[in-house]
């Protein structure tokens, strides 16, 4: 059986705490949900992490679907929440419905994530409305990286600190079933994760939120540069360039090679 949103609120009231990971295609969520990984979300972040992109901003809509497609089909039990791009919630709530909607009807996502505070209070109670379970995302919102100036952390002065503690609250209200705390100071993720029902998911935001959730690709390594609050699992580029080597050189050194030995 799958997972359920509703059943991240319960692991919050049990304090159990849940790991989650973005995943983009079928075999890595396959790998994941049978290292008991339970959610996965299909970030926006496929445009750093997967396809070479700078920002996250021109993910498109199909983009999403196109991912979170393999993910679903690669997975059993695991929820799969999947990110709305740039400019596919922002406009108006209707376009917000509509494009949620197929990502749960094209995509079998079986909720959506999306970034930002106020702005976004009206799009997520519409769509929780209709029927569409919503992830809200505070601290650092990337596809908000032209306007906050990058990445850096969001939160530090009293200022900051209590419109993010008022949004997560406006979040909660208007209907989302967890929130993503991103780079803020951890005191301030322990107040939120305290104040609300629904659970807080940290990344970057010290290790007292509800669930964690880490960009699968910092997990592996595959990338020379992490952020800061990322933990390399494993250093996955290392062990893909040696193999890619080795056989390079298999293939180079003639018929006696590995490369044509096993077949
Ligand atoms: O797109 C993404 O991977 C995210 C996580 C960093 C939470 O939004």
């Amino acid at each position: 059986m799958r997972i359920r949103v509703s059943h991240l609120k319960d692991r919050k009231q049990r304090h159990e705490k849940f790991a989650v990971l973005t995943a983009y295609d079928a075999t890595m969520a396959r790998l994941f949900e049978r290292a008991g990984v339970d959610v996965l979300l299909v970030g926006d972040s496929v445009a750093t992490a997967v396809l070479g992109y700078d920002t996250t901003l021109p993910v498109t809509l199909d983009v999403m679907i196109h991912h979170t497609a393999a993910v679903v089909r690669g997975t059993e039990r695991a929820l799969v929440i999947a990110d709305m791009p740039f400019l596919t919630y922002q406009v108006t709530a209707s376009e917000a419905v509509r494009n949620a909607g197929r990502l749960l009807k094209d995509a079998g996502a079986a909720a959506v994530k999306v970034e930002g505070g106020s702005s976004v209070i009206d799009v997520v109670r519409r769509l929780v409305d209709v029927g569409i379970p919503v992830m809200g995302h505070l601290g650092v919102t990337p596809q908000s990286v032209n306007q906050q100036s990058g990445y850096r952390q969001r939160g530090g002065n009293p200022r900051d600190a209590e419109i993010i503690f008022n949004d997560a609250l406006a979040l909660q209200d208007a209907g989302a079933f967890a929130v993503v705390l991103e780079s803020i100071p951890p005191d301030l993720a322990v107040r939120v994760t305290a104040a609300l029902e629904v659970p807080t998911i940290g990344i970057g935001a010290g290790p007292d939120c509800d669930g964690q959730v880490l960009v699968s690709s910092d997990l592996l390594g595959l990338h020379d540069r992490v952020p800061p609050f990322a933990t390399k699992y494993v250093d996955l580029s290392e062990i893909i360039v040696n193999a890619a080597r080795a056989f390079v050189e298999d293939v180079r050194a003639g018929s006696r090679a590995r490369a044509h030995r096993d077949h």
